[in-house]
């Protein structure tokens, strides 16, 4: 089995009649979704983009990515929020969080535009030097300011490196269909692009385009990734008691509703640390409106049971935990017998830390559900391409139940947009001149 779900380590927490009341709700959003009758409904393209992809352009992916393997030292990702996350967050759960330093065939991928400091695009600027470049610029609006200034700065340093038209066989734009300012520019300037469906939403986006091609690039099997998100797809589809994707968002939404409101995502692997920024865009995003929602968050174990696990252990009781778990890891190491045992550590002899890990999470699990964490449980076979796949669709399909068993549009991001109004009035753009003067105001 690819993906398995345990909630025997959240049993405790709640009665059978608790679920037993739930469990309408979950068809309730069940039939919202496979009818397409529920809020946001333009916005539920993702559900069948496994199956249902564009097969010229996905020709297309592969075959960018191939001449970028060929021709570029440093691959530049553009892009911020849904346009990031999910690209960098599998690059890092297929390859390694140190990708970059590794020896390899690709090219070292950095991720650029995802903020607006300049400390941080200097250091990748500099990283560039003396080597070939290729950028892959992505915007589903195509009006977002931090990915627009970040790729100003490497369009610059592409057209003085190697001229337009050298700079042109090296830039791709991912973008709207037809609209927006990179679509119109990468138009103009003749750059090759590949589109953001209409329907699909930036948290979503991950097995589009967006996601796509710089996952290729890294060298990742683009065929398993579609294939394991395929197969969850079916596998996830029937409302029943064994649809384990059902089974975690109406748990969510059940302990939510007893007080728990925030969701810890736990890994014990540090390649996971990126998925779990993706999926609190994804649950964030989605479930953070109508001044409801369960607050996501994350934590590496061990890692953090050294920092944050005070607090889940005895801190305030408003949390539950989520672990994603992996049966295989790619990679291990053995612990060997020391002659003189001084730090005491023979009793780990032959045993991998794998299977310490293992231990670690048992340890934990039963310490913090002791504690009044109740726990679920998601087992990954292992960090494949295939599983990942299954892993994306299982939190994508999951989200969209819980944001509608919560009442809210899992699809749209209104609140995005208050500080980026005051962020474009203090900045002076044309048109927001009295809001200007008004914050100002405030500020001073
Ligand atoms: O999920 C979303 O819609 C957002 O996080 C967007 O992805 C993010 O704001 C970037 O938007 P865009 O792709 O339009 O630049």
């Amino acid at each position: 089995m690819s993906i398995s779900f345990n909630e025997k380590y959240a049993s405790g927490f709640f009665n059978a009649d608790e679920w037993a009341g739930v469990e309408p709700q979950i068809r309730l959003a069940h039939d919202m979704l496979h009818n397409g009758t529920g809020l946001g409904n333009d916005y539920i393209g993702w559900r069948d983009l496994p199956v249902n992809y564009d097969k010229d352009e996905y020709a297309r992916i592969l075959k960018a990515a191939q001449k970028i393997r060929s021709d570029t030292d440093v691959f530049i990702v553009i892009g911020i929020g849904g346009s990031y996350l999910g690209a960098r967050a599998a690059i890092e759960f297929l390859k390694s969080p140190y990708y970059n330093n590794k020896k390899k065939e690709t090219p070292d991928i950095y991720f650029v535009g995802n903020s607006i400091s300049g400390s941080a695009l200097s250091d990748v600027l500099s990283l560039c030097e003396d080597r070939r470049v290729s950028v892959n610029v992505i915007s589903k609006s195509g009006t977002t300011t931090e990915p627009a200034i970040a790729f100003r700065v490497f369009r610059e340093l592409l057209e003085q490196r190697y001229g337009k038209d050298g700079a042109r066989e090296r830039i791709y734009c991912t973008t709207d269909r037809a609209k927006g300012t990179l679509k119109e520019l990468a138009d103009r300037e003749g750059y090759e692009t590949f589109v953001v469906p209409d329907d699909v939403g930036g948290r979503f986006s991950v097995l589009t385009a967006v996601g796509l091609l710089p996952i290729a690039v890294c060298g990742a099997d683009l065929e398993q990734l579609m294939k394991g998100a395929a197969d969850a797809r079916a596998k996830y589809a029937v409302c029943g008691p064994d649809n384990d994707c059902y089974r975690y968002a109406g748990l969510r939404n059940l302990l939510y509703r007893k007080g728990k409101s925030m969701e810890l995502l736990v890994s014990y692997e540090p390649r996971f640390a990126m998925m779990a920024e993706w999926f609190k865009q994804l649950f964030g995003e989605s479930e953070g409106k109508d001044n409801k929602g369960l607050f996501p968050a994350s934590v590496t174990f061990s890692t953090d049971l050294h920092s944050l696990g005070q607090f889940i252990q005895e801190g305030s009781r408003t949390m539950f935990e989520t672990v994603v778990t992996f049966a295989h890891t790619d990679a291990d190491v053995t612990i060997r017998e020391a002659e003189d045992n001084g730090d005491g550590l023979n009793f780990l002899a032959g045993r991998t830390m794998s299977y310490i890990n293992r231990k670690a999470f048992e340890g934990t699990v039963l310490a913090h559900t002791d504690g009044g964490v109740p726990n679920l449980v998601i087992t990954v076979d292992r960090p494949d391409e295939y599983n990942l796949g299954e892993l994306i669709y299982f939190f994508e399909k999951a989200c969209a139940i819980s944001g509608y068993m919560l009442g809210v549009n899992p699809f749209n991001q209104p609140g995005v947009e208050a500080y980026k109004k005051n962020m474009f009035a203090l900045l002076g753009k044309p048109g927001y001149e009295a809001r200007r003067a008004e914050l100002e105001a405030r500020l001073n």
